[in-house]
């Protein structure tokens, strides 16, 4: 598949910026049954809507999402983004999902995390930037603690996934506390 312009350089991965030509990739992602437990998509999502709202005619400024590329398979993996963009309280919201699940559990998302923690604080100005995690999803929680985020709060019951209700985990990193800095 052809690789798109390269945005944030990592190791294994590149973030790289949304293509057209990989449409019908996203539309399989967020469609996923496993794919879309923790990333609230609870209804279909067609090739339209994507497009739509993924590629919208006018430049948008209150998200940005980037393509995970892994380089040495030369394959689109999934989306990173920040979302819910406030300019001027200097925060955002980020949101991962690695739409292919033979590539969970390689140490991907943290790198991508990692490289969107330094493009947020380092160029976009960020001083906080927050997650809002399902309980259950201890994969993510892990992943995001790891990378220096910490729980700020927990709203009880926000959502019914695979039959039970669950609490959603909000965490947040500050710039101030980001390793290195
Ligand atoms: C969540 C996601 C982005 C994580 O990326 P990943 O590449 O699979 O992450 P990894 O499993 O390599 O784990 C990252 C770290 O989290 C921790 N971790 C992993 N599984 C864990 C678990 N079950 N419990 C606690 N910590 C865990 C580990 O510390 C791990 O790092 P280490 O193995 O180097 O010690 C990815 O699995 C995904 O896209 N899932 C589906 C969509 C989704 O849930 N998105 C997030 C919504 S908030």
């Amino acid at each position: 598949m052809g690789e798109s312009a390269v945005f944030l350089k990592g190791e294994r991965i590149d973030l790289v910026v949304k293509n057209i030509e990989h449409i019908q990739t996203y539309h399989k992602w967020v469609n996923d049954a496993v794919v879309r437990t923790y990333i609230s998509v609870e209804l279909p999502v067609t090739l339209e809507v994507i497009k739509k709202e993924w590629f919208p005619d006018e430049i948008e400024e209150k998200s940005v999402w980037l393509e995970i590329w892994h380089k040495e398979d030369q394959l689109p993996i999934g989306m990173i983004g920040f979302f819910q963009i406030s300019n001027i309280h200097r925060r955002a919201e980020i949101g991962i999902f690695i739409g292919e699940p033979e590539y969970w559990g390689k140490g991907i998302g943290p790198e991508a995390i990692n490289l969107m923690l330094d493009y947020g604080f380092n160029t976009l100005n960020y001083r906080k930037i927050i997650a809002s995690v399902n309980a259950p999803n201890t994969r993510s929680l892990g992943m995001c603690k790891k990378a220096g985020f910490i729980e700020e709060g927990r709203q009880k019951e926000m959502d019914f996934i695979d039959g039970k209700w669950t609490d959603i985990i909000l965490i947040a990193i500050f710039k101030k506390d980001r390793k290195g800095e």
